[in-house]
């Protein structure tokens, strides 16, 4: 069997089948590519794992296809919630709620609570209700490097270990999920992602969004993670100046369009979109990575709306700020 088949119903129906019988499928969501296996299915969890190369502390979100299914995961759904979920989903927003007993502890990495989300891509959707199990998928990516926002990509990073990748194209979001939690009606932000901060706020009032170890609580948000197999470097002066020094071996990555771009400054929206800018990171850094550059040099935006999602990965990402200094870089 070829490892990457289009994702045509009948091809999901067979990933709906390696699922049902404990097998690993990657498949598209909006946000990044997920690496699925059956969240009731211990073994097949494990797997998951082995494959990512992904420390057992770090617990995965679980993907439904039905509001009803959280019947089977959450223990109990206060109001706000419901809210979220009928405002959000489908969509990259992952609730974070005490867990029933019977979801494996492998899915939450021993934790009390569980980590769900409904994603918003019709083949998703489909492979989770052809399944007839919700399915607990990390990104489909090896444990530290950049999600895939491309079934390619998934292929390179987890080749062997998985047994079926579903390509839907390329991800429409690009970034992943937001992560809040909540706990006795107070919200938590996690991970900032595909919904904004802004958007959510607009429905349930203020979010704590000011942890001070959110790796504790989320033990996959650890600082180094998403990043690219070269340096990345981030930039907040002058471009002009920056522009003037040596930047032999070094590409520049920037949000948006700027003034005297040269060919190694990657623009990520033409347009000035930072809906493009988001869904082109990932996808970009990893084209980078591949290319005959040494470093990134990446301009930054403004973190509100999805711009805080975007700093995230790319302070993640980086190693640090570069400065220009009498005409020189330094670190
Ligand atoms: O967009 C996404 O969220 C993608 C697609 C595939 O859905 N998935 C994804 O999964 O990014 P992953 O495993 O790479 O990131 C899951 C995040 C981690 O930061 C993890 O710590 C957090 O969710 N998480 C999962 N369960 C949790 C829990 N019970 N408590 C706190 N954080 C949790
Ligand atoms: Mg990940």
């Amino acid at each position: 069997m070829e490892r990457i088949l289009p994702a045509t119903d009948e091809n999901i129906k067979k990933g709906a089948e390696i699922l049902k019988g404990g097998g690993l499928v990657a498949f598209p969501t909006e946000t990044v590519y997920g690496l699925g296996a059956n969240a009731f299915l211990s073994q097949a969890v494990a797997r998951v794992f082995e494959v990512k190369g992904r420390p057992r502390f770090d617990p995965l979100i679980v993907h439904i296809s039905h509001r009803q299914m959280v019947f089977h995961l959450f223990r109990e759904v206060p109001s706000v919630a419901e809210v979220l979920m009928e405002k959000f989903w489908p969509g990259p927003l992952t609730l974070v709620l005490p867990k029933k007993e019977e979801v494996p502890d492998i899915v939450t990495a021993g934790l009390s609570t569980v980590a769900v989300r409904m994603p918003d891509h019709p083949v998703a959707l489909k492979l989770i209700e052809w399944t007839g199990a919700p399915v607990a998928a990390p990104s489909a990516n090896r444990f530290g490097h950049l999600s895939p926002t491309r079934a390619q990509e998934v292929a390179l990073d987890l080749g062997e270990g998985v047994d079926l990748i579903l390509d839907g194209g390329k991800t429409k979001i690009g970034v992943e999920s937001t992560v809040i939690m909540i706990e006795e009606e107070k919200i938590f932000l996690l991970r900032p992602g595909g919904v904004s901060v802004e958007e959510i706020e607009k429905w349930v009032g203020k979010i704590e969004t000011t942890l001070s170890s959110p790796e504790i609580l989320s033990p996959g948000t650890l600082k180094k993670h998403y990043a690219p197999r070269i340096p990345l470097y981030l930039f907040e002066g002058d471009v002009e100046e920056l522009l003037l020094c040596d930047l032999s071996g070094i590409a520049i990555v920037s949000p948006f369009p700027i003034a005297h771009s040269r060919e190694e400054v990657k623009v990520l929206s033409e347009k000035g979109d930072i809906r493009e800018v988001a869904s082109n990171l990932f996808s970009v850094l990893r084209e980078l990575e591949e290319s005959h550059f040494r470093a990134i040099i990446s301009l930054t935006v403004e973190e509100k709306g999805l711009g805080r999602a975007v700093m995230d990965r790319l302070k993640r990402a980086s190693s640090g700020y570069v400065k220009v200094r009498e005409g020189k870089l330094v670190l």
